[in-house]
């Protein structure tokens, strides 16, 4: 049985004090964490201060990126351990704005896994799509490569840790979300990635989200496949009374 994941993803929004306020808003409406799990994922700068505002409660605050070193001359950039050590759960990895924006490629993303996974983190590992990589006729599709390359050489004890979001480029922030059969299907393509990688066994056991203008509308059904172990919203988290719907769906 796979714990579902309800996550939210800001991005590049929010002030210090706007993001303790919405935390205090909702920690105390959120599901207990063994029955699904509730994920918030935030700008740096406001990180420690939502920590400490939910200590004790299920949120568990995630942090947007990390660099692959632990110290070191890398100005501007955050350590995984410096991130565990302040109680932060979990790190984005390979989001498609910081692989369009900031040039990140699947080397980079596979250094930054296995770099958070060591300092403690768990990763959620995004991997975009865009429309017509399928290759016709042929087993080859985008997000197998992404996978492959994103989570290669992971130590078997470690590779349940990785979360994964599915998200297509094209579903994101345009409110045009991919249709629940479609998004199902690239989370099995993913699930077997994980299987021809790791096994089976691991493979049942990985939690796959989807991406992508997910919203109060369409977050049952896309709950409801059978591949789809949550969702990783943006616009949509923003609002605390929108996200403690998508949380009570
Ligand atoms: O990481 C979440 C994301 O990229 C989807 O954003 O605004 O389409 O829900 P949005």
């Amino acid at each position: 049985m796979r714990s579902p994941i309800i996550a939210g993803n800001w991005k590049m929004n929010k002030t210090v004090d706007e993001a303790v306020e919405f935390v205090d808003q909702i920690k105390n409406d959120l599901p207990d964490p063994k029955v699904q799990e509730t994920i918030l994922a935030a700008p740096t700068i406001a990180l420690v201060p939502m920590v400490k505002a939910t200590a004790g409660t299920p949120l568990k605050i995630t942090a947007e990126n990390c660099y692959y070193k632990d110290a070191g001359a890398y100005t501007g950039e955050t350590s995984p351990t410096s991130l565990y050590s302040a109680g932060v759960h979990h790190v984005i990895l390979g989001h498609s704005e910081r692989r369009q924006l900031f040039n990140e490629t699947d080397e980079l993303i596979n250094l930054k896994v296995h770099a958070a996974l060591d300092a403690g983190l768990c990763p959620i590992v995004c991997c975009d799509d865009t429309m017509g990589r399928r290759v016709a006729g042929k087993k080859v599709h985008w997000v197998v490569s992404r996978i492959l390359a994103d989570l290669k050489d992971l130590k078997p004890e470690n590779v349940n840790k990785v979360v994964i979001a599915y998200e297509p480029s094209w579903a994101i922030g345009t409110g045009e979300s991919m249709d629940p059969a479609e998004a199902e299907e690239g989370c099995y393509l993913i699930r077997q990635t994980i299987a021809d990688m790791y096994g089976e066994e691991t493979a049942d056991q990985m939690r796959i989200l989807y991406g992508g203008s997910v919203n109060t509308q369409n977050v049952n059904k896309l709950m409801a496949s059978q591949d789809i172990d949550g969702i990783l919203a943006g616009g949509a988290s923003l609002d605390p009374v929108t996200f403690l719907k998508l949380v009570n769906h």
